[in-house]
């Protein structure tokens, strides 16, 4: 049965929207776990465009499940990671104009980097995720780096619009389930899965988390977040 970790980072961009103090990410990551979620996932970009460190700090010491920390390999947050110690990092790519986290790492291209940054992580004592495409070359240099376990970006499947396509992708993302599982590194799994495309993915099984942000948070304004989480801990649980 698959976990569910949600990522408030959307209720820190309406916040930034006025730069003033609501809505709070704190307490959208309290309500996320009252809902059933069995994380919570922030993404503290180089731009501070959304999350702040008070965010970080704050969530930390009041998330009562685990923290996922998603960040781009710097040293800066390599060493912030060290201090606040969040359960797990997932490292990913980041560029200053994207909207959100547009591919999956360059791990073969960038193994030295990705090495270090996790071997430094892992000796803080924190557990490391590589945000990778589901691609077979990129998943072999994600355990070749020492990760301890891979999520698989399903953009591409979640932004198909062909249903052969959409198949095509799947295929993709099973086949990654079972090269990662085999080289012994744990599977999670997120980007543009909502709560119909959702179904599919977690039909595959295998896959121990999704993470899930834009979906959740958007259906939070109609049904609140409780709810909102709550439904998708079932899809999620029991597809
Ligand atoms: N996983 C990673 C690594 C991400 O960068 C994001 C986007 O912040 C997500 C999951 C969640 O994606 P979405 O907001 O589309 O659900």
């Amino acid at each position: 049965m698959a976990n569910l970790g949600v990522n408030v980072d959307h209720v820190a961009t309406v916040r930034q929207a006025r730069g003033g103090m609501e809505p709070d990410p704190v307490t959208a990551a309290a309500l996320a776990e009252l809902g059933g979620a069995d994380g919570i996932t922030i993404h503290l970009r180089e731009d501070r465009r959304h999350i702040q460190e008070r965010d970080l700090r704050l969530i930390r010491q009041t998330v009562k499940t685990k923290l996922n920390l998603e960040m781009a390999a710097t040293d800066e947050m390599v060493r912030i990671a060290l201090e606040v110690k969040p359960e797990l990092c997932t490292l990913v790519p980041e560029k200053r104009q994207e909207l959100t986290t547009e591919g999956g790492l360059d791990v073969r291209y960038n193994l030295e980097l990705m090495t270090e940054a996790i071997g430094r992580l892992q000796d803080g004592g924190i557990s490391v995720s590589l945000f990778v495409d589901p691609d077979m070359d990129q998943i072999k240099a994600s355990s070749k780096a020492g990760a301890d376990c891979i999520e698989i970006h399903t953009g591409a499947f979640a932004e198909a619009t062909e249903w052969k396509v959409q198949e095509q992708e799947l295929i993709k993302i099973e086949n990654a389930v079972k090269l990662a599982k085999k080289l012994g590194m744990g599977v999670n799994a997120g980007h543009g899965l909502n709560y119909t495309n959702i179904k599919k993915v977690a039909a595959i099984g295998g896959i121990e988390e999704f993470n899930i942000g834009h979906a959740i948070i958007s259906r939070a304004l109609f049904v609140g977040l409780e709810r909102a989480v709550r439904e998708m801990v079932e899809l999620v649980k029991y597809a």
